[in-house]
């Protein structure tokens, strides 16, 4: 019934339904067409509601063709397996299982919807259909685990730099790994690693971007302080373009950083973050304190000058007092 209410729709073009007509033609009540025009937006379809008019099909979800996006790939080594999915709970844990079960370093989960995607902290990361890129990717770098977090800084200055590249946006990194324009949230990136004896098993490289969602996507508390591609440039952006993008920069500097280590992506980071010399007040075992982040360390930790000129490194983005 979903799709016979969407191909009426599709029918009228840009004309209006309105609900009382829809639901003569189809012989349901009108309590249910709005469920089946509510269905609709969940799969990603954009549908305008008036009151006095009815319904109209603004667009339909992007939808991510895997053979397009395999082609556009072509010259890529790093990924060696693609496994695209239109709902999952989290792509994060799919890719962990995979991995469990010997998945080869470069396998890619990529999914059109999550129902409980992950972020740090415990955190829930809004993954509606059609509208983002949700995606695992299986690692087996051979590190020592104390490096993991120079690994997330990689991932931060590949995504910023293809974003940056496709949208033309002024993007940057708010450390350590949060992609921000005009201060609000539009990127996020979660590595988890297994590791035996201090060995790194295997790494996910969950990466979240929020590409074509309207302020409508976002509950009311995240929207002053998350926002999508398209929000900010007012255009839609093409789902697939940012895949290419990002995974033709990761490998780059994933080589880069395998040949010279962690030398240039550190340079690449400082260049790219918004967090450096923007004097932050941050806490410690002695209380609040106010410094100016000066650097970026081989741990992955922010360094920080007191105004007494001594310098302190701070190890957890939770330490540090937003504002
Ligand atoms: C964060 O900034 O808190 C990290 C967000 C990471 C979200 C991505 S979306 C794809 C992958 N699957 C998940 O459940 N989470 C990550």
């Amino acid at each position: 019934m979903t799709n016979r209410v969407l191909s009426l729709l599709e029918q009228a073009g840009e004309r209006y339904i309105s609900g009382e007509q829809l639901s003569k033609q189809l012989g349901i009540s009108r309590t249910a067409i709005w469920k089946h025009i509510h269905k609709l937006k969940l799969q990603g379809y954009e549908l305008e509601a008036s009151r006095n008019r009815g319904y109209r099909l603004l667009s339909k979800p992007d939808k991510i063709n895997i053979s397009d996006l395999v082609q556009r790939l072509h010259g890529t080594k790093l990924v060696t397996g693609i496994k695209y999915f239109d709902t999952v709970e989290s792509t994060q844990n799919i890719a962990h299982q995979l991995a469990q079960d010997d998945a080869p370093s470069g396998t890619l989960v990529i999914a059109d919807q999550q129902t409980s995607g992950r972020g740090r902290m415990g955190r829930n990361w809004v993954s509606p259909a059609g509208k983002g890129v949700y995606m695992s990717m299986v690692l087996r770098p051979e590190l020592p685990l104390q490096f993991a977090p120079q690994l997330t800084l990689l991932v931060a200055v590949a995504l910023c730099i293809a974003l940056r590249e496709v949208t033309k946006l002024p993007i940057g990194i708010k450390w350590p790994n949060d992609l921000l324009i005009h201060g609000k949230k539009i990127s996020g990136i979660l590595l988890e690693s297994a590791a035996d004896d201090e060995k790194i098993r295997h790494v996910i490289m969950g990466i979240g971007i929020s590409v074509n969602m309207t302020v409508d996507d976002y509950p009311v508390e995240l929207q002053t302080v998350a926002s999508s591609l398209r929000i900010e440039a007012a255009q839609p952006f093409e789902r697939t373009a940012v895949i290419v993008a990002f995974l033709s920069h990761f490998e780059q500097f994933y080589r880069m950083y395998q040949q010279e280590g962690f030398a240039p992506i550190r340079m690449l980071w400082e260049s790219l973050s918004v967090t450096l010399h923007k004097p932050r007040q941050f806490h410690t075992s002695n209380g609040i304190v106010s410094g100016e982040p000066i650097s970026l360390l081989d741990s992955g930790a922010l360094l920080f000058q007191l105004e007494n000129g001594e310098q302190v490194p701070i190890f957890s983005a939770s330490a540090v007092i937003d504002g």
